[in-house]
């Protein structure tokens, strides 16, 4: 089996090849099916990155999530030791550009959101598999977070960004469900 690293960079390719049309169509696929789940509708908080083209589209979401009256938290990385938390936004002039085009919370601007007040994640990643397992950015950034978190995982992905198997370390934390443009997976094992 390929390493994850080499996985990855074949993922990155693939995705920068799509073209803008047929990635605002598929993400809309992808948000209709996210948004009539029953982890989004009985969730209250919901903690989701700031994505990037051509992640699966994040800004939408978080305005429906408003919409709907549900608060909304976003990750700050803590580089030094791979950690991250989670600050309420409230709209997006509360965004920084960070290092790498990232954009994270000011933290002065907002107020923290501790991981119990968590209802649901939004899981980002590159590759998944029908057992909710993922290969991340590299990080290891949400396998860390997960390890103590109860509540809804949930990811994302493209139809391309699905495969039969993707390698796992003992420490990788399946999501509970993926959302492609095509299928929704409940997938087989919760922990
Ligand atoms: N729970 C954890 N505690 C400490 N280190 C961890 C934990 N989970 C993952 N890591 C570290 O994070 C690194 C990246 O994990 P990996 O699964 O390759 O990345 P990603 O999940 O982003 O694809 C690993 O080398 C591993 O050592
Ligand atoms: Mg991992």
């Amino acid at each position: 089996m390929k390493e994850k690293s080499v996985l990855r960079e074949e993922m990155k390719k693939i995705l920068g090849n799509m073209d803008r049309s047929s990635h605002a169509t598929k993400c809309k696929a992808i948000h209709d099916k996210l948004f009539a789940s029953k982890e989004w509708k009985d969730a209250q908080t919901i903690a989701v990155t700031i994505s990037r083209f051509p992640e699966v589209d994040t800004e939408d979401i978080i305005m429906r999530a408003w919409d709907e009256g549900k608060k909304v938290a976003v990750p700050k990385c803590i580089p030094k030791n791979k950690s991250m938390e989670f600050y309420f936004l409230e709209n997006f002039n509360q965004l920084e550009t960070v290092y790498f085009g990232l954009k994270e919370p000011i933290v002065t601007e907002v107020e923290i959101c501790h991981k119990d007040k968590l209802e649901f994640i939004l899981v980002p990643g590159l590759i998944f598999d029908e057992e909710g397992y993922r290969i991340g950015f590299g990080g290891g950034y949400y396998d860390r977070y997960l390890v103590d978190y109860t509540g809804s995982k949930v990811s994302l992905a493209f139809t391309e960004q699905l495969v039969k198997k993707v390698p796992t370390d003992p420490f990788d934390i399946p999501v509970h469900k993926i959302v492609t443009n095509e299928v929704v997976y409940d997938c087989a094992i919760r922990k």
